[in-house]
């Protein structure tokens, strides 16, 4: 029988690709290891029977629409699937999979670290011994804030809402969280559920966002909602960038009502807004919220589980989102 065949859109680790090859025919996109627009991604998928994607592969419905008949799955290594037009997937019958609970730990970790740089100034303070200007130890050297007894303020109390509060506990922060619903969480763990905007964002010293990206939450975090949260707070996003109004996020930097931010998911990536360059107070990551080895090879072999379900088996995929 002949085995079907799998377009990879990029490179994947070691582990993921060497199972791939023992199922499948591979098919790779020509160039380099990037982002696939549509019309690469269209001129690699002629023949193919499923899809393993990644955030930012250009999955619109005009490309949804045009792939062949063949394929019958787009397995994403992601747990976003805002880049993928769910409603046109549908239309065309094509199951769509995402990568959920296995990367909760590591994205809440970099969550964690984001606002441990904020709070503690550990980008500034890099900067300034790799630039060789420091001058000795000072009573009064970039001095941050303690988290200890701050107020975290999570947006979106999901899977890595979740560990991220776990591990934000155990550091002595007060949780207050913003979501559709209340969680069991209030009773059992202590946390403070907030189910409107205005009095959640009064309540973060520190807002950590976890929201998805598309239509419904582009811009979410603007200028009326950065001027709700108390003078001084820290903000952080690690979820999609589309969230964050940048310029007013700059802004509020710039102005002092901020103290500081720790980005990892960008508008556009991998452009960044150009204020950020510029902004001593905000710290950069190239979107790392999943990138350990353990977690990326969970990812991978999920995306494979889904792929096996549709293509091998005939059965419906595990972590079906469309
Ligand atoms: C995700 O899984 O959605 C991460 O952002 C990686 O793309």
């Amino acid at each position: 029988m002949s085995r079907p065949t799998l377009l990879l859109t990029r490179r994947f680790p070691d582990a993921v690709e060497t199972r791939a090859a023992r199922d499948y025919e591979i098919r790779r996109p020509e160039g380099p290891d990037r982002t696939l627009d549509p019309a690469a991604l269209l001129a690699a998928a002629g023949g193919c029977d499923g899809i393993l994607c990644a955030a930012g592969d250009g999955l619109d419905a005009d490309t949804l629409a045009r792939l062949p008949e063949s394929v019958r799955i787009l397995a994403t290594f992601s747990v976003g699937t805002d880049h993928i037009a769910l409603d046109a997937a549908r239309a065309r019958g094509i199951a769509v999979t995402n990568t959920p609970d296995v990367l909760s730990v590591a994205t809440a970790e970099i969550a964690m670290l984001l606002i441990l740089m904020c709070a503690r100034r550990a980008g500034e303070a890099e900067r300034l011994l790799r630039a060789r200007e420091w001058a000795g130890w000072a009573p009064t050297q970039l001095m941050g804030v303690t988290l200890e007894g701050k107020r975290l303020g999570i947006l979106g109390m999901g899977r890595i809402g979740r560990e991220l509060a776990r591990m934000a506990r155990g550091m002595g922060m007060r949780i207050h969280y913003r979501n559709r619903t209340r969680l069991a969480l209030d009773e059992e763990e202590g946390a403070t559920f907030h189910g409107e905007d205005d009095a959640f964002l009064a309540a973060c010293d520190v807002l950590s966002m976890h929201i998805p990206g598309g239509a419904a939450t582009s811009g979410w975090l603007n200028a009326a909602r950065i001027a709700t949260l108390p003078r001084g707070a820290i903000v952080v996003n690690t979820g999609r960038g589309t969230t964050v109004d940048d310029a007013a996020l700059c802004e509020a930097l710039h102005s002092g009502h901020l103290r500081a931010a720790g980005l990892d998911v960008f508008a556009g990536e991998p452009a960044i807004f150009e204020g950020y360059h510029s902004a001593p107070n905000v710290t950069l990551l190239p979107h790392l919220g999943s990138a350990t080895i353990e977690t990326r090879d969970a990812m991978g072999f999920r995306c494979l589980d889904n792929l096996d379900a549709v293509l091998l088996r005939d059965a419906e995929p595990p972590h079906r989102v469309a």
